[in-house]
């Protein structure tokens, strides 16, 4: 595999979370595959999961991790072409790209969206950049429009707790006090929609996603019609898409609680605001995958690296 940036560089789900659970039951088996190898991970902004979960998941394969948070301890890089750098911009990506990949065999990235310019955002100018102008493999470590490394996750842990022959899994908008990016749910859209689910988006009306990548996917702005006999609820706050980044509303009512949950396996990628997006009896109780979901994200990005190290 020559990069990861998108859940379509997944060619068939199952073979992956297969090899994802095998990575787990054994995670130091590849120890050597890494040896000599270094991967650099460019965070352009804050991480618990992805930053820890990605240097584990490197050095189980043996590989050195390199990590530098971009904003504030490197120079403010330039991605515009033709642009005369005389403002706060000081090294250009192409610069950048081309230096970072001396020193890397792989090359991780997290850029979050600006949530103010739709087709900046859409256009996926930094993760695109480094596309083009770094010279190795490109890992997404949660771009403006996509969290792929999240959604394979998610799709791992679906898999290990499914005991239906065709699970109903729900994506339900939660209440948030800041306008989020639409990247994870989007992931994890794209995820689902390659998985053999019963899958439903709900959401209030304002916010329905971009239709490019809810598709067919039904899409109900009542919550509790979707919710009916659900076996797993993944719980996301994202901004409005056509009033684009802008937040609409921020009332509990579609917070998940405990009576909404009923026998449902409930699901985050975190970090997640305690009785806002959740009420702690769901995040405290038997039914939360979140903390097996974090674990997980070991497993879905040892794969990724692994993939590419064998094609290195
Ligand atoms: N889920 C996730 O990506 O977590 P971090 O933002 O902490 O990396």
């Amino acid at each position: 595999m020559k990069k990861y940036t998108h859940i379509n560089d997944i060619d068939d789900i199952y073979s992956w979370i297969k090899a994802a659970n095998n990575i787990k039951s054994d995670p130091l088996k590849d120890l050597g595959l890494g040896k000599n190898k270094t991967l650099v991970m460019l965070f352009f902004n804050s991480s618990l999961r992805t930053r820890l979960s990605t240097q584990k998941a490197a050095l189980n394969l043996g590989m050195n991790p390199i990590i530098m948070n971009v904003s504030g301890d490197s120079w403010a890089i330039e991605f515009a072409d033709e642009t005369i750098m005389n403002g706060n911009t000081a090294e250009h990506i192409k610069e950048a790209a081309a230096v970072v990949s001396q020193y890397a065999d792989v090359i991780a990235v997290r850029a979050f969206p600006s949530l103010k310019d739709k087709e900046k955002d859409e256009n996926e100018f930094v993760i695109n950049s480094f596309l083009k102008y770094a010279s190795v493999p490109i890992v997404n470590m949660e771009s403006s429009i996509g969290h792929p490394l999240q959604g394979l996750t998610d799709a791992i842990t679906i898999a290990e707790h499914t005991i239906t022959a065709r699970p109903k899994v729900v994506l339900s908008w939660a209440p948030h006090i800041k306008a989020l990016p639409h990247a994870v749910g989007n992931s994890f859209i794209q995820a689902m929609q390659k998985m053999d689910v019963e899958f439903v988006i709900t959401n209030p009306e304002g916010y329905d996603l971009n239709p490019e990548i809810t598709k067919n996917t039904p899409i109900f702005h009542n919550q509790s019609v979707a919710l009916k006999e659900a076996d797993f609820v993944y719980a996301k706050n994202w901004s409005s898409y056509d009033d684009y980044g802008k937040v609409l509303k921020t009332d509990s009512n579609w917070m998940i609680t405990k009576e909404k949950l009923g026998s449902a396996k409930f699901m985050h990628c975190l970090p997640v605001r305690r009785n806002v997006v959740v009420e702690d009896a769901v995040l405290d109780s038997d039914n939360s995958l979140v903390i097996e979901q974090a674990n997980n994200r070991t497993f879905a990005a040892q794969l990724v690296l692994k993939k590419i190290l064998e094609n290195l």
